[in-house]
């Protein structure tokens, strides 16, 4: 039985990051006039904010607030009610964290690392105290998806889950796609927006989808995943030519976190780049937004799509929470992860994954090329759909595209291993799914 708590008519809150979604929290619960917050059954109240270097940081704006170093100075004090955790990474975040539910506090977080790598555990320590862990901002972050894959997807037999979950990584595609940039270009013009940070690595070879996949599966298919479960690829292989083609394909690259449960008590995981059809919802979402489609047994495709990061749209997602803890009190509440323990799924292999793929060839003109990678395509039987030349201009790079009927993958990666040991090679073949 989950016991019923007090709510709170004034919620004290120790916010700990005073950065882009910290001073967005911060200016949401204290604007007044046109911009005050909507809820005024409830009163969310900042006693206490914690940063590094915190003098830098002081705002007079946020009056009557205790300023701090650390973080853990929040975690274990008398007024504080919750804490909401906006410094990302992992280490001290999961300290924190830890201590703030150990102490009671509620937690509220936006960082899908720390779920990712603790969630289980941290949500443990929230049982054994009665506080409550919340983190609906760490996926897809404006999107409200993690709440409704709780509660309201809770009575849905669910086949798969499939999102852009990185806006960095869709603002460099759509970029590419639209402006005809090439990937550094793209990259330098998100770092210029402040669509990627400084160091992209996260974000550009798919680790921060990852990490979201990774909750969006503990809830909805009530499965513990490691980041080892889910095979992750990047998109700093796509060039301008994989749009051509693809446009000559009817199809544009979307890079996608992908969970689909596999008849035979299967589950397979993966972020990489699919060609997903022009006309396709995922490819009508563009710039740094986020999507996600879900597939349901019971009630057959929803799509959610939105604001995937950005200080306010994330604080506004920070605030649901808040608002929920606050109103906890007027009924039973769900633990983050929900109450949906299914029984264990394996972890489904590129044997199991079924799909027509797009092959994309660099290579050094001469001839047989073609006559050697379709001998070794047959050899591993798979059949060609179409191969795609436009006129040769780079005699020492020279792009083409195969694409290949549906197979399954562990065959298409046979195959490339064989081809890729040939002499002609300038790159390696990039292999996407061709999904709709
Ligand atoms: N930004 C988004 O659009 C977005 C969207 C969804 C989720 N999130 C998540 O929200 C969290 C915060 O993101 P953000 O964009 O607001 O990051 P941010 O702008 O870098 O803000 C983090 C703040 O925390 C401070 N900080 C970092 N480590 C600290 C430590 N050990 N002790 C004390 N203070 C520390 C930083 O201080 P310095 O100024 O010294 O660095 C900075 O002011 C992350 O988990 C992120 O993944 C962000």
């Amino acid at each position: 039985m989950t016991a019923i708590r007090p709510s709170y008519p004034t919620l004290r809150i120790g916010l700990a990051g005073f950065g882009t979604v910290g001073q967005a929290l911060a200016q949401l619960l204290t604007a007044s006039g046109p911009s005050a917050p909507i809820h005024r059954d409830v009163e969310l109240r900042i006693t206490r904010v914690a940063n590094r270097n915190v003098e830098r940081k002081r705002a007079g704006w946020l009056p009557g607030v205790s300023w701090h170093e650390d973080p853990l100075a929040l975690a274990t004090a008398a007024d504080v009610d919750a804490v909401v955790e906006l410094i990302g990474g992992i280490e001290k975040a999961y300290e924190f964290v830890k201590l703030a539910l150990a102490n009671g506090k509620h937690v509220v977080t936006a960082n899908k690392a720390l779920l990712a790598a603790h969630g289980d555990e941290l949500q443990a320590v929230a049982a054994a105290s009665g506080a409550s862990l919340r983190a609906e901002a760490s996926v897809a972050g404006g999107i409200p998806l993690l709440r409704v894959l709780r509660e309201s997807f809770v009575s849905h037999r669910l086949t798969s889950i499939s999102g852009i979950l990185n806006g960095t990584s869709n603002f460099i595609l759509t970029e590419m796609e639209r402006e005809g940039r090439t990937y550094g270009e793209a990259l330098a013009d998100a770092q210029r927006l402040g669509y990627a940070e400084a160091d992209p690595t996260a974000d550009v070879g798919g680790t921060d989808a990852a990490c979201k996949l990774a909750i969006i599966a503990r809830i909805a298919f009530g499965q513990g995943v490691s980041l080892g479960d889910i095979r992750t690829g990047g998109i700093g292989q796509l060039r301008p030519w994989d749009f051509i083609y693809g446009r000559k394909l009817g199809r544009t690259p979307r890079q996608l976190g992908l969970v689909r449960q596999i008849p035979g008590d299967g589950l397979f995981l993966s972020v990489r780049t699919h060609m997903v059809q022009t006309d396709s919802l995922f490819a009508s979402v563009a710039g740094p937004s986020n999507a996600v489609l879900i597939q349901s047994q019971d009630g057959g495709d929803f799509f959610f799509a939105g604001a995937g990061a950005g200080g306010a749209a994330t604080a506004t997602a920070v605030y649901s929470d808040l608002i929920e803890l606050s109103r906890c009190g007027q009924r039973p509440e769900t633990p983050f992860f929900g109450t949906y323990e299914a029984a264990p799924l394996h972890r489904a292999t590129s044997k199991d994954f079924v799909a027509p793929f797009y092959l994309r060839f660099v290579v050094r003109d001469r001839p047989g090329i073609l006559a050697d990678i379709a001998r070794c395509l047959s050899d591993h039987h798979i059949n060609i759909d179409a191969v795609l030349q436009l006129p040769d201009q780079h005699k020492e790079a020279f792009p083409f595209v195969i694409t290949i009927e549906a197979v399954a993958e562990s065959q298409v990666e046979d195959a490339i291993r064989q081809i890729l040991a040939m002499d002609f090679n300038v790159e390696p073949p990039l292999s996407c799914p061709m999904t709709p």
